[in-house]
């Protein structure tokens, strides 16, 4: 056997993202429900959120999305031969949304699958396209987390409605003479697999809020240095954190325990809520466009949700 064409390493050469034009507001939701914008905001960090139009698909999400990165990482959808989508909320459970996706981007034959592994799944499928790119069973992958979360809410549940939102991130990953992404941290909580649920599709999604609260802040910071520690980068290395964007007062916990005070700390949750697989590279992509993160430097990502499922790695930002 001959394996041809091994690259040294696999970067993400490029984000995009896309989130619905339809802003909803914590004095919104407080019309129809018993809430109001300080318990959501003192609890969460969210001060609104965006909520795909009707007929605004996940896959029509997850193509913008994928689109701009495609655009931004210069290559041409011929030079694509991989598709991978995150989500754990596409509304058919046949046709996967990757092959659909790719076929709307004009990416001609490409391997095409979904993952599923709810808010970690970005981590995941980047972790996935990382050793495709690096055994030479991919030349280039797009990596698309996507979501609309909405449909899937009861809303006059308010427990998840303030929560939860929809949107999409991409990336791009090609090879490259030096790693740009880490080993991929990966693991799962199964004992507390009812811990966040939709059983079928007459279910909503349900979510025992403490039970995962406490799991994220005490199970996870290990995991996040132990990114770090396979990756050769020390805390003090990291120019960002970019975790998944659950709750302000997760985020805040793990970065302290995680001890990296240089590094910026995405706090995309503030006006994006929480959409679970497509909350990172959102929120990169979104830190990127801001200026507020520079190309070179590394962050550490840090999925983690249903299943209970988790996953991280440093990458180099594009
Ligand atoms: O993305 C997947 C991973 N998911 C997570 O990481 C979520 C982790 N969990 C959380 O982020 C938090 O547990 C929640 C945001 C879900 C809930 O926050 P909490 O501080 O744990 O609140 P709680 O569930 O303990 O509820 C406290 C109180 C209750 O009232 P009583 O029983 O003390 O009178 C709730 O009924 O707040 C009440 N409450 C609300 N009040 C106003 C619950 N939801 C709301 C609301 N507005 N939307």
């Amino acid at each position: 056997m001959r394996i041809p064409d091994i690259a040294p390493g696999g970067k993400v050469l490029a984000f995009g993202h896309y989130q619905p034009s339809n802003v909803v507001t914590n004095d919104d939701l407080a019309k129809t429900m018993d809430t109001n914008d300080e318990w959501i905001q003192s609890r969460v960090g969210i001060k609104e959120r965006r909520v795909a139009a009707h007929g605004e698909s996940l896959e029509d999400m997850a193509t913008m999305a994928g689109g701009k990165a495609l655009a931004a990482s210069g290559l041409s959808p011929d030079d694509v031969d991989l598709v991978i989508v995150a989500t754990c909320t596409l509304e058919s459970q046949i046709p996967n949304a990757s092959a659909v996706v790719a076929h709307r981007l004009g990416i001609t034959s490409p391997g095409a699958f979904d993952v599923n592994a709810a808010c970690a799944g970005f981590c995941y499928a980047l972790g996935t396209a990382d050793s495709a790119v690096r055994t030479g069973s991919a030349r280039n992958v797009l990596v698309i987390g996507a979501e609309k979360l909405s449909q899937w809410l009861d809303w006059t549940d308010r427990s998840t409605a303030v929560i939860f939102a929809d949107g999409a991130g991409a990336a791009v990953v090609g090879p490259s003479d030096t790693p740009g992404i880490g080993p991929v941290v990966w693991g799962s909580s199964g004992d507390k697999s009812d811990a966040i649920s939709i059983k079928d599709r007459t279910d909503f999604l349900r979510q025992e809020g403490q039970t995962v609260f406490r799991w994220a802040t005490t199970t996870l910071h290990p995991v996040a240095l132990e990114a770090c520690s396979r990756a050769g980068v020390d805390p003090s290395e990291l120019a960002a954190f970019v975790p998944h964007q659950a709750n302000l007062r997760i985020i805040e916990a793990i970065a302290r325990k995680l001890g990296a005070d240089q590094a910026v700390v995405a706090r995309d949750i503030v006006n994006a809520g929480n959409t679970s697989a497509a909350s990172i590279p959102l929120a990169l992509s979104r830190m990127l466009e801001r200026g507020e993160v520079r190309s070179g430097g590394l962050a550490l990502i840090l999925g983690f949700g249903a299943g209970l499922t988790y996953a991280g790695q440093v990458i180099e930002i594009p």
